[in-house]
């Protein structure tokens, strides 16, 4: 299908990154936007905080988290366009950034076929997010030259036989009900057994929870997680001689999960 031509009469919308969920973790220029937003289509792993930024908005949940029923993809396109068509700014709150995992690349053929004018803003991907809250750069001199962001959860009818990423430091993405398989798969492809594992629950949120372990640990799996947990895995990850964890800075029950 060729793209409609340009509909002037409508609106613009803005695929905006959220972040990872703290209220200022999101752009100045995201922030700005959902000040002025007439609608605002957020994903579940938006958080009530980030939606105090647009009291004047139409908010409208449009996401899903495990297990829980979903919008359609399909139905969250056709609410785009038609709130496109009534509304001067619509807003698609997406967490972490829209281009990463975000189901970006629908939602703008969508727009784009329909001839509406669409724009993304950027947000800081967990991934980094949980690296800057752990202390644990994802690259280090000597040692981690590349990383791999990936998940191994696949579309329907996709196989799931994914290989995992050769990279020095991995970092998986909906990974939590995925660590038992993961780890087998690293292990047989030879990473070492102690190879350092670090998990990362509700980044950057009051609930934040640091889980440092080894692969095989991660072989036992992840159970007691409930909330968005992103795992990161590989040398880099392994703690400096001199870190120490800042536990008097965490919240309760993360310094009872470090010290379990
Ligand atoms: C559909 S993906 C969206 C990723 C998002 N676009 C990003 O850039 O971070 C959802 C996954 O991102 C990770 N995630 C998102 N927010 C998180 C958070 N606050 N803490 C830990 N993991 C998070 C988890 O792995 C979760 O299963």
């Amino acid at each position: 299908m060729q793209p409609s031509h340009h509909n002037s009469k409508a609106g613009k919308v803005y695929l905006i990154g959220a972040g990872p969920g703290a209220a200022d973790l999101i752009t100045l220029r995201g922030a700005r936007l959902l000040a002025q937003a007439d609608v605002v289509l957020h994903d579940a792993l938006v958080t009530e905080e980030m939606l105090e930024l647009c009291p004047q908005a139409i908010k409208i949940a449009v996401g899903k988290r495990c297990g829980k029923l979903s919008t359609a993809q399909h139905f969250i396109n056709k609410q785009l366009i038609d709130n496109a068509q009534k509304h001067a700014i619509v807003v698609r709150l997406k967490g972490g950034d829209p281009m990463l995992f975000g189901r970006a690349d629908e939602e703008l053929s969508a727009l784009e076929l329909a001839g509406i004018e669409v724009e993304v803003v950027p947000g800081i991907t967990t991934a980094l997010a949980a690296a800057a809250a752990t202390r644990q750069p994802l690259t280090k001199r000597g040692v981690a030259r590349s990383v791999a962001l990936f998940t191994s959860s696949t579309a329907p009818g996709e196989s799931n036989e994914t290989r995992v990423p050769d990279s020095d430091t991995l970092v998986q993405y909906m990974g939590g009900k995925e660590a038992i398989l993961t780890a087998q798969r690293l292990l047989a492809a030879g990473r070492p057994a102690d190879w350092p594992v670090v998990v990362v629950e509700n980044c950057s949120r009051a609930d934040q929870r640091i889980l440092r372990l080894q692969l095989s640990d991660l072989e036992q799996g992840l159970a007691d997680c409930e909330g968005p947990v992103l795992v990161m895995m590989g040398e880099s990850l392994r703690t400096r001689d001199s870190f120490t964890e800042q536990q008097s800075e965490l919240p309760a029950v993360t310094r009872a999960y470090l010290t379990a």
